[in-house]
């Protein structure tokens, strides 16, 4: 297995921070809950030697990854192959978390290495499960059997893809000639539907993202995580959640809001976000929000 990490983790340094801000440094519990690669998990054993690391990553092939890569910290790591929402709810351990990192989506290795077709950029099968066991359905199943308009409503709901009804319109038309297989054969009916002169981006991500979504059941397992984080928090211990895209963020936001002032402190008002250099370092930081919380 290759030693060098496809992802590079998104603000580290002010995950850093965070750490170095807690009050007690000895013996102290990080949970990762999106371990992915290791990446931010193994920067953050290598500086703070008083913390212990559970690491819950839900796809089998990244979380060998993460082993090899961690392998020099075995004895400081627990590793849990499991949704973070389920381990969360029935949370196994007898201590509670001195700091919880949650850093949502998928990992550069899964757009790059991992042939799951979550990338329009690779030609590979279209399928998208983070765990093919326990995700009900798979991308191609989706394009190909769903109607019209559900198409239309899951692009719409997972993305606020403008052109949904198009598009939905042109995988149904394709699917009626032809089995959509393939990331490239998605992409290509998107881009001969999508209006020139508003592409900015490539016309098929926000579809991409929208099946990786539902295929994953993100939105809702980070609905049912939320009050389990903060239930499994020490006190002052550290809740840091980073996401990807507006509607991941308003959840988490609405979220944090919600909670007593008496019992929750937030570390800042507004998320934290990734520098100019950070971004010019690492281009997938740019959509990246950071909101933590402390308990009291
Ligand atoms: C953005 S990556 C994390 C990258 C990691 N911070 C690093 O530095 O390598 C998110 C990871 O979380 C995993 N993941 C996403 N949703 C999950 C869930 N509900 N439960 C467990 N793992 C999940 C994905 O498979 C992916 O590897």
């Amino acid at each position: 297995m290759n030693d060098n990490a496809f992802h590079f983790p998104v603000l580290l340094d002010a995950i850093c921070k965070l750490i170095e801000d807690l009050p007690v440094k000895s013996d102290l519990i990080y949970i990762d809950s999106t371990l992915g690669e290791g990446v931010h998990a193994k920067a953050i054993l290598e500086k703070y030697d008083f913390l212990s690391l559970v690491g819950i990553e839900r796809d089998p092939q990244i979380l060998e990854r993460a082993k090899h890569f961690l392998s020099i910290f075995e004895e400081r790591i627990t590793y849990f192959n499991d949704w973070f929402d389920n381990f969360f709810v029935n949370y196994p351990l007898n201590v509670k978390a001195n700091f919880i990192l949650v850093d949502l989506g998928i990992s550069m290795f899964h757009y790059k290495g991992s042939k799951k077709g979550f990338s329009f950029l690779e030609d590979e099968p279209l399928d998208m499960r983070l765990c093919s066991s326990s995700c009900k359905i798979s991308a191609s199943e989706i394009v190909n059997t769903f109607s019209k308009y559900d198409l239309e409503a899951l692009i719409y709901d997972l993305s606020n893809e403008h052109y949904s009804r198009r598009i939905s319109k042109a995988i149904i038309e394709y699917r009626k000639i032809k089995k959509i297989e393939t990331t490239k054969e998605l992409q290509s009916i998107i881009s001969k539907v999508y209006p020139f002169s508003k592409v900015k981006i490539n016309p098929a991500t926000k579809t991409f993202q929208a099946l990786r979504i539902y295929v994953n059941d993100e939105l809702a397992r980070l609905k049912r995580s939320l009050p389990f984080w903060v239930e499994n928090l020490a006190k002052d211990g550290i809740l840091a959640i980073i996401t990807f895209h507006s509607i991941e963020d308003r959840i988490v936001k609405d979220f944090f809001g919600g909670l007593s002032c008496d019992l929750y402190a937030k570390i800042s008002k507004k998320p934290i976000m990734p520098s100019f250099d950070e971004i010019k370092k690492n281009k997938p930081s740019r959509s990246a929000k950071l909101r933590v919380i402390k308990k009291l």
